[in-house]
């Protein structure tokens, strides 16, 4: 069951934040809090409503742990060497606590979900003063006041299978684009997968909550938005209304302004003809795809629980390239799952020849407590499964630069994102509609706007260009 946070619930946490606020401004100078987001897109976008939280109750920010009144891990469990880097920057953080008793430490996310790592807390980092789990991030300010007036710790991680928690502040990282999640959890359960364990179940967002975030969005000059879900193409099927994924991007499209909307995670199991046609017609949304295919093997896949094959994967490529052939199609790949053969293997990389993804996001796999892949008998060695990601990584790699050489000589529309401070010449980062990043040397005042770019060159990672008059 969803619980839906009351406005009773919010507005008692409006208390709490409204209580820490009163402490800090008694304060000489307003603390400051470091917030470090470790995971996914979902988990960087709950870093924005912690920041938002605090900055409600008076804190100012800091890239930096150093010197910090509040510090705060906002954690991932998806594999292991994510949790390796958290315990790694715990562990530094005990030095802080010392020259600064007073701090509060805090970790929260996806990793204390699991009770084996809240009990490693728990025992090897006591002055870590706050744990906190997925479901119960809007109650921060309480945890807060609690922490700094009881001096006690702060232990909450209730396993449910979820809450949606509106109106809660955003403290957003960029002014020009931003994502909005429209729906929670997983039910898949990919059998390599620790997500579904740690975010709960699926549950969706109101549209007019969505519809509304994005006319705010959109008035207040964002140009591109992104959805978010670990399984956007399910959206809509627990809420009452008749509104499914595609229909959702449709209304959006139909929001005046100038702005592109795009969306990750697509499931392939779900990924509907209705959807591509959706995306096809719909001018505001962008024509970029992630859709994770994870193995070129029918026989892995379904060892994944993945509910597709090989062929029903490349056949929704077919149908989707044939509805926009300008299409930036990437994907997730992991590779050395329990039991993968050589054969298997070179499956995938046959699959990536077909295909011709535009970029890859590529991993190792890696055994997660309590999923059922974990249990499954490994044979292959790491140092094997090493060099079959090298091989990876050189098919692709060869593939990536293959696919910028034909975008030499066009001229393409972009959003002039940022600057580069580590180009001196190329010193704008641009984005194509379909998100691929070009490198154009232009003046500052050009942030922000809509241009024209002629291709120039390009290598493995990104294009070069430069502006041209409309
Ligand atoms: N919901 C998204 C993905 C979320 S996790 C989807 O279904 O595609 C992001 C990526 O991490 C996954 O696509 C997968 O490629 C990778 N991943 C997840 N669990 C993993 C594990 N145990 N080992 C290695 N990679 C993993
Ligand atoms: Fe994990 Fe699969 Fe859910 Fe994605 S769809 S979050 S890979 S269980
Ligand atoms: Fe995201 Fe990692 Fe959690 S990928 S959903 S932060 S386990």
């Amino acid at each position: 069951m969803t619980t839906k946070v009351t406005a009773a619930e919010t507005a008692a946490q409006k208390e709490y934040a409204e209580k820490v606020r009163e402490l800090n401004s008694a304060r000489e100078l307003p603390p400051i809090a470091h917030v470090h987001s470790f995971g996914c897109q979902q988990n960087v976008s709950d870093g924005e409503k912690i920041k938002g939280m605090l900055a409600m109750m008076g804190y100012g920010f800091s890239d930096s742990a150093d010197g910090a009144d509040l510090v705060l891990f906002n954690t991932c469990a998806v594999r292991e060497n994510a949790e390796d880097r958290v315990f790694g920057n715990l562990g530094a953080l005990k030095h802080n606590k010392k020259l600064k008793p007073d701090m509060l430490i805090g970790v929260c996310g996806c990793m204390v979900q699991q009770e084996h790592i809240t009990e490693r807390i728990k025992k090897s980092f006591p002055y870590v003063d706050m744990v906190f789990g997925t479901h119960v991030l809007h109650t921060l300010p309480q945890l807060i006041y609690e922490a700094l007036t009881t001096h006690k710790r702060q232990i909450s991680i209730p396993q449910m299978d979820g809450v949606i928690a509106e109106g809660i502040p955003l403290r957003r990282e960029s002014k020009l684009k931003a994502s909005i999640p429209i729906m929670y959890g997983c039910n898949n359960f990919c059998t390599y997968c620790i997500v579904p364990y740690v975010r709960g179940r699926e549950r969706s967002r109101e549209p007019e909550q969505i519809l509304e975030e994005v006319r705010s969005l959109v008035a207040e000059g964002y140009k591109d938005i992104t959805l978010l879900g670990q399984n956007v193409n399910s959206y809509g099927k627990d809420l009452d209304s008749n509104v499914d994924f595609a229909d959702l991007l449709a209304q959006i499209n139909d929001i005046s302004g100038d702005f592109l909307v795009r969306f990750m995670t697509s499931h392939p199991r779900d990924a509907s003809q209705k959807l591509f046609e959706t995306m096809a017609r719909c001018d505001k949304v962008a024509p970029q795809l992630h859709l994770p295919v994870q193995s070129g093997s029918s026989r892995v896949l379904k060892a994944m629980n993945r509910h597709y094959d090989r062929e029903i994967y490349l056949d929704e490529v077919r149908r989707l390239k044939a509805l926009i052939p300008d299409i930036v199609l990437t994907s997730d790949i992991i590779v050395g799952f329990p039991g993968e053969t050589q054969e298997e293997f070179e499956e995938t990389l046959s699959l990536l020849e077909e295909v011709r993804f535009d970029s890859l996001f590529t991993f190792i796999f890696s055994p997660r407590v309590g999923t059922p892949a974990a249990k499954m008998d490994d044979p292959v060695p790491m140092e094997e499964k090493k060099k079959w990601f090298q091989r990876l990584l050189d098919t692709q790699n060869r593939i990536s630069v293959e696919k910028h050489k034909e975008y030499i000589g066009r001229i393409l529309p972009v959003l002039v994102e940022e600057e580069n401070p580590a180009d001196a010449v190329n010193n704008l980062n641009c984005r194509t509609d379909g998100w691929r990043l070009v490198h154009v040397p232009g003046d500052v005042s050009l942030l922000g706007q809509r241009k024209k770019v002629k291709i120039t060159d390009c290598s493995t990672w990104s294009l070069f260009g430069e502006f041209v008059e409309e």
